[in-house]
This record gives C-alpha cells, structure tokens and sequence, in this order.
C-alpha cells in the first residue's frame, strides 16, 4: 500500500462531505490522512465535526484580512506547517486565488452539486429545480481560476425529485459522499 496523502479539507458549511471522507479516511477506504480541516466560517457546523473527530481546524474569516492575498498567505502557512499535499474543497464557497493555486498546481479539487458547465456557483441545485431541468448531478473537478471550470474528472446524474430542492438535495448528497471518495482514490493511486 502507498503512503497516505495527506489532505487538507476545506469547508464553510454543515460538513456532509467532509464526514464523509473523514469516515472513509478512519476506514482506510481513502488512502488518505485529514492533516487540516480549513473554514472561512468559526460558527459552521463542520467545525463540531471536525473537532469530534479530532482532525485539528484553522479557521480564517476573510474580512480579518486586508486582500485576498493576505488572506490566503496565512492559509498558505498552516496548510505548510501542517504538511498537506492536496487541497479538497467540500462546501468551500469561496473562490480559490493565486496563491493558493500557484502553491499547489494542479492539487486542489473540488466537488460540485450540478452537471457542469451547467449552473455553476452558488445554489446550484436551486438554479436546476428552478429552470425546469429533469436531470441534473454531481461534479468532481480539479479547480482553475475560474467559477467551477477546472477540468473535470468524474460526473454523476441525479433525477430531480418532484421538482424539489430539498429532496434533490439529499439525493445529490448521497452521490456525492461515494463520488467524491472513489475520484480521490483514483487522484491519489495515480
Ligand atoms: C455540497 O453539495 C457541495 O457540492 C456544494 O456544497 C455542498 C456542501 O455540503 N458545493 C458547492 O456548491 C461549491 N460550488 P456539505 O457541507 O454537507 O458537504
């Protein structure tokens, strides 16, 4: 077995995702170690998650900082201090700048609740009840400058039900949890 990756989950929400490879991590089903768990959000929900795992947490709120820049320079040194290899954002919504691409080309990933190209961004599963669209799905991508353009690496199709977006949702997160960890098997094995 290779040596575990080591990953540092970044995160603003409830954490369904990062439970989700947390568990797979502590399995074994992920070759693959939380050495961080990053928020932009002290009051989130995946925070409790985190600290109940004991997976350590730094947050940054970006208003504490005068750029972007400077913002992502302080991410920068404790994903450094904490040794991370690979970036995965579960939930981050934020858009990643060029510090944190420049530190890490091509080693950031992220998970996204649509078929991309289709409804990038923010509420993406409302855009996608709300347009009418009988389909839509989960994305895994590595992530660009660009509002989810990076390259993609897997896709799934989720029906949407009866035109609802909190049922669709829950549909939406249960593919997600396995897309996410077997794309990240894949990405590590490689
Ligand atoms: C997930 O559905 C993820 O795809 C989405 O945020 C949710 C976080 O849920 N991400 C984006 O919309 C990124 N543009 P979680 O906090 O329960 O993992």
């Amino acid at each position: 077995m290779n040596q575990k990756m080591k990953i540092a989950v970044f995160a603003s929400g409830s954490g369904s995702n990062f439970a989700a490879i947390e568990e797979a991590c502590r399995t074994g089903e992920l070759n693959a170690e939380i050495v961080l768990m990053v928020t932009n959000k002290p009051d989130a929900f995946v925070v409790e998650r985190a600290e109940k795992g004991s997976i350590p947490v730094a947050t940054f709120r970006p208003k504490d900082f005068e750029t972007k820049d400077a913002y992502e320079e302080s991410i920068l040194h404790a994903l450094q201090e904490a040794g991370a290899e690979w970036l995965v954002l579960a939930g981050y919504m934020r858009l990643v700048g060029p510090v944190l691409l420049t530190a890490y080309p091509s080693r950031i990933v992220n998970i996204h609740p649509s078929l991309l190209p289709s409804f990038p961004g923010k509420d993406a599963i409302g855009k996608a009840v709300a347009h009418g669209v009988k389909v839509t799905g989960v994305t895994v991508h590595l992530v660009d400058e660009g509002m989810d353009t990076g390259q993609i690496l897997a896709q799934h199709a989720v029906r949407v039900v009866d035109g609802n977006p909190d049922k669709t949702a829950e549909a939406i997160h249960a593919v997600e949890h396995d897309l996410y960890k077997e794309t990240l098997n894949e990405l590590f094995s490689r």
